[in-house]
């Protein structure tokens, strides 16, 4: 047995390849450096569901049903009790998560576009009610990129944050068989549903070897401060056992390419004096210390920076509080979810493994 089931095949998707040893990751016969480059994200949403529901899927009808969608799904927050403890004391993506639990189970389009829909709506708002702001009502006229931010801020946001979320969520929308779609496609296996799919999913992101890492990422670039300080600082946690979050990877065996993608998309916002540059330079002398560290500490184990270090400059220069960058992963990822949801129910069989007993027998009577 494998641990971890590292290398094990369990499913084959013609939804994206990720070539850990060329660092190179495809999504339905598309590059990710020209998908990012061309696409937004409801373009990447029709793209990875062609093909999978009766309906016919195009980016234009996509953005207006999504758009239909998120204003509908605000009835949701309306009905729920602002004083809630469950909304304001859990941490953002447990209560995005039990909203996301009022949906009702579908294998329809109409149920995708819904999933796809609420995390949208229901993370701003959940952020304001713990903000102790009033949640902003859906504008269906936006992009989902461009409507999140509205629903976060008040504020229309500029074309470059816009764009900027727009790569994230097309940066993060599909990764072969990772943890969370691992998770989905095993529920989706029983025909749960796709409501059923997706909660799992969120489940299995929100962990610190997953989706949780890139809150952490920026706890570290406030623990060292100043770029002189990022070898003593970093040496200091590997000393104490810690793990540099940002750095390795289960399959990239070289740099992580949604990590560049991400970088070349937040320059546009810092370039614009829409966040500050300072912080670029810190992350880059950092990146450059824990390299240089791991390498020397670990030889024998290929490190390099991953998709959570730039994610974390780039929702926090968008405005998200850094409990929140679960919940943003899980906003993008809903698609890859849906899709691998939708290509299991269709094409595969009930997943159930077998598990070696290595436990006592029973005693002799
Ligand atoms: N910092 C320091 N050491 C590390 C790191 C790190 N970031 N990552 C791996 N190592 C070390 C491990 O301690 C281990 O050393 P050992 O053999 O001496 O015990 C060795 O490298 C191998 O580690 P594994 O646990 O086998 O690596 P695995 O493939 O299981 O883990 C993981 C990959 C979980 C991403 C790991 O690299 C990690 O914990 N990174 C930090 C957290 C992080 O950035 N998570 C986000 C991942 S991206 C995503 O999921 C979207």
């Amino acid at each position: 047995m494998k641990s971890g089931l590292e290398d094990v095949v369990a499913a084959e998707t013609k939804l994206s390849d990720v070539d850990g040893a060329a660092g190179r990751l495809i999504i339905r016969g598309v590059s990710l450096d020209d998908l990012v480059a061309t696409s937004r994200y409801e373009d990447v949403v029709a793209l990875l569901l062609d093909g999978l529901f009766d309906a016919h899927i195009d980016a234009a009808s996509i953005r207006s049903q999504l758009g239909a969608a998120r204003v509908a799904l605000f009835a949701h927050v309306e009905a729920a009790d602002p004083a809630d403890p469950a909304l304001l004391a859990l941490p953002p993506v447990d209560a995005m998560r039990a909203l996301l639990a009022r949906i009702e189970d579908g294998d329809d389009l109409a149920s995708a576009i819904r999933l796809m829909a609420a995390p949208a709506v229901f993370l701003p708002a959940v952020l304001r009610l713990q903000n102790g702001d009033m949640p902003i009502k859906p504008d269906a006229s936006l992009s989902q990129s461009g409507d999140i931010l509205r629903m976060l801020s008040g504020r229309v946001p500029t074309t470059e944050q816009t764009a900027g979320l727009d790569a994230y969520l097309v940066t993060i929308s599909d990764h072969g068989l990772n943890a969370s779609t691992f998770a989905s496609r095993v529920i989706a296996s029983t025909h749960a549903g796709l409501t059923s799919s997706v909660l799992a999913a969120v489940s299995a992101l929100k962990g610190p070897l997953h989706g949780g890492a890139p809150g952490p990422v920026l706890d570290m670039l406030d623990g060292v401060g100043k770029p002189e300080n990022a070898r003593a600082w970093l040496s200091h946690a590997l000393d104490h056992g810690e793990r540099l979050m940002g750095f390795g990877h289960r399959i990239y065996r070289v740099r992580d390419p949604r990590a560049d993608a991400l970088k070349t998309a937040l320059k546009p916002i810092f370039a614009s004096g829409q966040a500050d540059a300072g912080r670029i330079a810190l992350a880059e002398a950092i990146e450059a210390a824990a390299l240089a560290l791991l390498r020397e500490r670990k030889p024998d184990r290929p490190l390099d920076v991953n998709v959570e270090y730039y994610t974390a400059l780039l929702l926090d220069a968008l405005g998200f509080p850094r409990n929140a960058f679960t919940g943003v992963f899980a906003i993008g990822r809903t698609v890859g979810w849906i899709a691998h949801a939708r290509e299991q129910t269709l094409d595969g069989r009930l997943i159930r493994p077998q598990s070696r007993y290595v436990g006592p027998l029973p005693k002799a009577a």
